[in-house]
């Protein structure tokens, strides 16, 4: 814990900091943790307010968080990284390479937008911190836990269901209504996404309700240098539905990174 973030890493060498979805947490990313290959430093932050990290009492947003991965740069010392950000962890991805190109050595964009909310989507949210604040959590990791992950998942793989359900009511309630109210003030990262000029692969679940195929195809054809793949069977939460080809695809975009200068 430093800086009142928490983090989990394993490995040793090139830094990769992998930034988790929303409502979870660092536990997310135990399936690339634990199979990183070698010359790989994997870096899985609890994003403020979440898993183990203290909120601090500070508004939540999408630059708040990547000031505060920047900070943990600083901190371990690390040189420019690639950055793997799932869905939130995403937006959290682009507000950082906004922030410090310097430090993003390539992209690794999941289950993502760049879009930001529809007033729509931002009303939805409002509904939902209500909900939260008045009801309890109950009232957004329920629904939320079924668009999550694939129908697939929910059939055969109740470990994964379990493992998300764990992380989101997990998740202290502040957070949830405080992250809500981030997610749906992001700023739109669209103007920026032709600037990016690091490799970037954008990876996703073929049965993605919430950022479905034709969002990622989106996203990866804004940015000069990036390319797509989708992994089969997988819904939003692609890195633990689909862990085995999602690593499969992670592993041989770091292959294929040059070596840093
Ligand atoms: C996430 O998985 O981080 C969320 O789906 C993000 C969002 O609700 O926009």
């Amino acid at each position: 814990m430093a800086g009142g973030l928490a983090w989990r890493e394993a490995g040793a060498g090139q830094p990769l900091l992998l930034l988790h979805g929303f409502p979870f947490d660092s536990r997310q990313w135990e399936p690339q943790l634990s199979a990183l290959p070698p010359g790989w430093r994997g870096i899985a932050p609890d994003l403020r307010g979440f898993g183990k990290s203290e909120s601090g009492g500070v508004a939540l947003t999408m630059e708040r968080h990547a000031r505060d991965v920047l900070d943990l740069l600083d901190l371990l010392g690390l040189g420019p990284a690639v950055v793997c950000g799932l869905s939130m962890g995403g937006y959290c991805a682009l507000a950082l390479h906004r922030l410090d190109a310097a430090r993003v050595r390539a992209l690794v964009l999941c289950d993502t937008r760049a879009e930001p909310d529809s007033d729509e989507a931002r009303r939805q949210r409002a509904g939902q911190a209500a909900a939260v604040r008045e009801r309890g959590p109950g009232e957004l990791v329920g629904p939320m836990l079924r668009r999550l992950l694939a129908p697939v998942t929910h059939e055969t793989h109740p470990e994964v269901v379990a493992a998300v359900a764990e992380m989101m009511n997990d998740t202290p309630p502040d957070t949830l209504v405080a992250a809500l109210h981030a997610l749906a003030a992001r700023p739109d990262a669209r103007p920026r996404l032709a600037a990016i000029r690091v490799p970037t692969l954008v990876l996703g679940g073929e049965l993605d309700e919430i950022t479905p195929p034709a969002v990622l195809r989106d996203l990866a054809g804004a940015i000069p240098e990036a390319s797509l793949r989708l992994l089969p069977g997988a819904g939003h939460v692609s890195n633990l539905e689909a862990p085995a080809a999602f690593n499969a695809e992670l592993h041989a975009f770091l292959a294929g990174l040059r070596d840093p200068a």
